[in-house]
């Protein structure tokens, strides 16, 4: 997987080199490059921003310095576009060098559907934009090229990623939570580790993988871990774990994830779906207050 990463502070990800995204690269199965947008820029003081055009507090990072960038990190040809100045998901663009097959809303449709392969995917973290889940991080673990922007100041010109969407490139924004960071090197970092630790032979152990938190369709908070002393300070390992018996050991960490994401994140017991649920499941879940006779959770 090739990754590039645009930021004024490419400094900031010298830090994907330790660990085991630095072994990844060892290994060759990633090659990271973090690139300066300040190289992209013309004047004497490399300046990326400007300010907001109807007024208002702070910079918005400039269109023209961002597209000199991505066209040639994307080997795209500069053109021109005609899209709606107020609609975003309907553009239907049309450009000078190369009628894009799709609209934005098919692309975008695409994009949910299909797993990211081939084609490169233009990610812009954003405060403002749908969060990034493990579902994003698994599709994205399939793609060949991932490209992230990061912004700064108040964000970046929004005709960006609607014009790079008209090109047919699959662009995407993420939140990684519901609060206001710097910039977007940060949530870029969240991202990358989030995709990269699924790449085939990027973890030691891939079953630690299948069964962690988020996983799969029917995803729940995974259940608590011990380790040995099974006494320690007075705090006990709960006997079963020391029984040897696996189906037990099963259920019960089944049992407590089940109660763990009840009481934290009922949200995700509203979305399982109860034709994937087992008897003991069903019990279970009915005993913490659920009815499960429909296609999904509902709480009594
Ligand atoms: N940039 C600033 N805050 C952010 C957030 N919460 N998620 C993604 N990008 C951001």
């Amino acid at each position: 997987m090739k990754i590039d990463i645009v930021s004024v502070f490419p400094e900031y990800f010298e830090v994907l080199n330790l660990s085991l995204l630095g072994k990844a690269q060892e290994k060759g199965l990633v090659e990271v490059t973090a690139h300066n947008l300040r190289d992209w820029t013309h004047d004497v003081h490399h300046s990326v921003d400007d300010t907001p055009v109807g007024g208002g507090a702070g910079m918005v990072m400039k269109p023209e310095v961002w597209s000199e960038c991505l066209d040639e990190l994307l080997h795209l040809e500069p053109t021109t576009v005609t899209c709606d100045s107020t609609a975003d998901a309907d553009d239907t663009a049309s450009a000078d060098a190369a009628e894009p097959a799709e609209s934005a809303t098919e692309i975008a449709a695409n994009a949910d559907t299909v797993p990211a392969t081939d084609r490169p995917v233009l990610i812009f973290p954003n405060p403002s934009a749908p969060l990034f889940t493990q579902q994003d991080a698994t599709e994205l673990s399939h793609a060949d090229h991932l490209l992230f922007g990061c912004g700064r100041y108040e964000g970046y010109d929004a005709r960006i990623p609607r014009y790079y969407r008209a090109q047919g490139v699959d662009v995407r924004e993420y939140s990684i939570g519901d609060y206001v960071l710097n910039g977007g090197e940060v949530a870029v970092s969240v991202m990358l580790e989030a995709i990269t630790r699924l790449l085939p032979g990027f973890m030691g152990n891939a079953a630690s993988i299948v069964e962690e938190s988020y996983t799969g369709e029917n995803a729940l908070l995974e259940h608590r871990q011990y380790t040995k002393p099974a006494d320690w300070r007075g705090i006990k390992v709960p006997d079963v774990l020391l029984s040897g018996d696996h189906a037990k050991v099963d259920r019960f960490r089944r049992d407590e994830a089940l109660a763990k994401t009840n009481e934290l994140r009922p949200d995700l017991i509203e979305a399982l779906d109860c034709s994937k649920l087992d008897k003991a499941d069903r019990k279970t879940l009915m005993a913490l207050g659920w009815e499960v006779s429909g296609a999904h959770p509902r709480q009594r």
